[in-house]
């Protein structure tokens, strides 16, 4: 049995006892991506130069809610196939897993994605990466598990804790930057690890890797996802007030600033989840052209709980919060289009419910 395998509790202890002794715990970073393992072999990525993403978040539960939006997603891929899917973060509820053989990588995604057989371009969510209590984020090191799980699934991609995709590889037509900000967004944060710290070797070295990323990228589309929405109308809020907190820095203003200063006016789009509902959202003023897309309702809805107050209350070209859905993201040399799906839990029905071409 591998040392990821027996992480779970005492692996979890032991890692509180080292931080708290000062020890640094390292991130798996692009320096340190998992190879694929021995027999394995990924499902491949697109060539072509029409790229049609499935666009998914917050699905990890294993349950009935994500089966059905499951099984929506496969009913679109047959008539119309994916050429691959974004995963937008809190993979495996309610903490993540207890190591990289676990078997919730079955039951929440393997098993319920199963016929969906095309890379899946995986996010860390705060869930990934939970302690004590689920969703606290204040466990970072248990995201490494789900990295490590890249090594021997055909579909879940995650060679890194960030990393970035082309596609097609040559002469891209779309690149995905998939970043890791959890560390700056945690409800729980690392205070006591330098290494996790806002300005700490973590967060430094993935803000140089992303402006050298984003600037060495030849591709007509440029797109970052991030499980923390930029901007939100839904009850976690936006990047600066998440949760309508006045609380720095789990009001997410570390969050705001990292993509104020090296996502937004570079890349079109954000794409995030941590919401759980289907979001359009018009560019703002301080966006500069970059549009902000949430998609985090392939499992849970927030249903009728109303806005939280302390957000502006944002323009949205779409925005669903009581409903199950997935994002459909169609992209050219030439344009890109958006469909939003719904999913109806009763019948299993699944509609479009939105459909726009964006650029
Ligand atoms: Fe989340």
């Amino acid at each position: 049995m591998s040392n990821s395998d027996t992480i779970g509790r005492r692996g979890f202890l032991a890692g509180a006892a080292s931080l708290a002794a000062g020890a640094t715990l390292v991130g798996r970073t692009p320096a340190s991506a998992v190879p694929v393992a021995e027999g394995v072999t990924k499902f491949a990525f697109p060539t072509d130069r029409r790229v049609r993403v499935l666009v998914t978040g917050d699905a990890g539960t294993g349950t009935r809610t994500q089966w059905a939006v499951a099984d929506a997603m496969r009913a679109f891929h047959g008539r119309e196939p994916f050429s691959l899917a974004l995963g937008l973060g809190d993979n495996i509820y309610e903490h993540g897993p207890g190591g990289a053989a676990d078997v919730q990588f079955a039951d929440k995604f393997e098993n319920p994605n199963a016929g969906l057989d095309f890379p899946w371009l995986m996010v860390l969510g705060n869930h990934d990466n939970s302690s004590v209590l689920g969703g606290d984020g204040g466990w970072l090191l248990r995201g490494n598990l789900e990295v490590e799980y890249h090594a021997t699934s055909q579909r879940w991609w995650m060679p890194s804790r960030y990393y970035s995709v082309r596609i097609p590889e040559r002469n891209p037509v779309v690149e995905f930057f998939v970043l890791d900000l959890n560390p700056l967004a945690a409800y729980v944060p690392p205070v006591f690890s330098p290494y996790w710290a806002v300005d700490g070797q973590f967060m430094n070295e993935q803000r140089d890797w992303l402006d050298r990323a984003l600037s060495d990228s030849p591709a007509i589309w440029k797109i970052a996802c991030t499980h923390h929405p930029y901007l939100n109308n839904g009850p976690h809020g936006s990047a600066g007030c998440y949760e309508g907190l006045p609380i720095e820095p789990i009001n997410g203003v570390h969050v705001k600033r990292f993509i104020e200063d090296h996502v937004i006016g570079r890349c079109q789009f954000i794409l995030s989840g941590h919401d759980h509902s289907l979001q359009v959202l018009e560019p703002t003023a301080a966006s500069k052209g970059t549009r902000q897309i949430v998609s985090g309702a392939a499992a849970k809805t927030v249903g009728a709980e109303p806005r939280i107050t302390a957000n502006p209350g944002l323009g949205a070209l779409y925005e669903n919060f009581h409903e199950l859905g997935f994002m459909v993201l169609e992209l050219t040399g030439d344009a890109v289009d958006l469909r939003v799906h719904t999913v109806d839990l009763a019948s299993g029905a699944s509609a479009e419910a939105f459909r726009r071409r964006l650029a």
